[in-house]
């Protein structure tokens, strides 16, 4: 028996698991410090209340014969799925029947799909980005090269041709940055894309947050995206889903690669290795796309960029660099006086009993920047401004 060498590549631990490890070690030192955490983005308002129904009607449809469901559709029941379709028309988007596949979240998505890929693929990799296109790779032990997002691009990297990548992983509004491509950014991607026969992994978990009607909610937006680019979707922070579990995913049914749809290919995929999300879950989900629904989550989502704009009025106050915050629920900063992210993520710990996260955790050109996030309790988030503003 021989393990999975390439495991040897990764950090010690999730960037996540490491800054609650040194939270745990902090809050044991420290047992009554009144530690604010602004570092994961988990969400802190109750799921919407019309979810919350969906939910418990669909409990109790579950305990009566006539209505009780055993096994679902493995790509996720149409009730869902024509919901998620209407919602993607509701911005201009016409999804085929075929293309949505629900999942149990966009993170466990983006790992999995990486399945339908071989090893010699070279993955390219906006720096900084979310750290799980990154380790899910060098789990897998695939190349992994990097274009630089910087102050100076926005931290919206235009493609360079000279980089022969097969997978392209965009996060757009980009988790940490907040950044977020126009349509004529994504573009460039695509065109890239579709010349090489590379394939976009496009993540829109943070769609629900762009309040600027010029910035695309979907890949498919830009023309020439369904011959090139899977959409990967959370519910998680548009609905206040992180505990509940969904999400979904796009897979044109044009899209080909090597001669084959990755669309049957997930599907052969899904139908191996996953039974699906609860029915239960599906309902609560499929609430969400109500007008009721949708009016919910986007009051929660306008409490969390309240927030956010608190953080950020504090840092214009002071004179500090920062991104995101207006259409992205995280302020990405640079840490004052030059420090390092771990030394700011210390000095906000020790002294202002705030958690955030070091930028450094996103890849090489996060060093020097901290991300904070707009998904804490209003009075907590308060009180991390009150304390900022005396500390910065
Ligand atoms: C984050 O804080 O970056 C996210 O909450 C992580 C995730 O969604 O998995």
């Amino acid at each position: 028996m021989k393990l999975n060498k390439n495991f040897r590549n990764l950090q010690d631990s999730y960037l996540f698991a490491t800054i609650a490890n040194r939270l745990s070690d902090y809050l044991a030192a420290h047992p009554d410090a009144p530690v604010i955490k602004l570092g994961i983005g988990d969400v802190t308002l109750p799921l919407p209340q019309v979810c919350v129904q969906a939910m418990e009607e669909a409990s109790r449809e579950m305990g009566v014969k006539e209505t009780f469901k055993g096994y679902g559709d493995y790509p996720g029941y149409p009730f869902l799925r024509e919901a998620v379709r209407g919602y993607y028309r509701s911005y201009g988007v016409e999804l085929k029947a075929n293309d949505v596949f629900i999942s149990d979240g966009a993170k466990n998505d983006v790992a999995n799909i990486l399945d339908l890929f071989a090893q010699d693929n070279t993955v390219l990799v906006p720096d900084p980005v979310y750290p799980v296109y990154v380790d899910t790779n060098v789990m897998a032990g695939r190349k992994v090269v990097y274009i630089s997002g910087n102050a100076e691009n926005g931290f919206t990297p235009s493609p360079d041709p000279s980089i022969d990548a097969d997978i392209i992983y965009i996060c757009s509004p980009n988790n940490p940055t907040g950044a977020v491509y126009t349509k004529e950014g994504l573009k460039e991607w695509v065109d890239y894309a579709n010349e090489r026969q590379a394939l976009i992994l496009f993540d829109a978990a943070y769609e629900a947050f762009i309040e600027d009607p010029a910035y695309p909610h979907s890949i498919y937006e830009v023309e020439g995206a369904r011959t090139c680019a899977i959409e990967i979707c959370s519910l998680s922070k548009t609905a206040g889903f992180t505990g509940t579990r969904c999400g979904y995913t796009i897979i044109p049914e044009e899209l080909e690669r090597d001669g084959e749809s990755l669309n049957q290919l997930w599907l052969r995929r899904q139908s191996t290795k996953h039974n699906g999300v609860s029915y239960i879950i599906q309902r609560g989900a499929a609430a969400v796309f109500t007008p009721e629904g949708l009016a919910q989550c986007k009051e929660n989502i306008a409490y969390y960029k309240e927030n956010t704009r608190m953080l950020a009025k504090v840092l214009d106050e002071k004179g500090i660099f920062y991104t995101g915050g207006k259409n992205s629920p995280y302020v990405w900063l640079k840490a004052p006086g030059g420090k390092k992210s771990w030394e700011f993520f210390d000095l906000l710990l020790n002294d202002l009993n705030i958690v955030g996260t070091p930028g450094s955790g996103f890849g090489e050109n996060g060093e020097g920047y901290f991300r904070l996030t707009g998904f804490g309790s209003r009075e907590q988030t308060e009180i991390a401004v009150e304390r900022l503003r005396k500390l910065l």
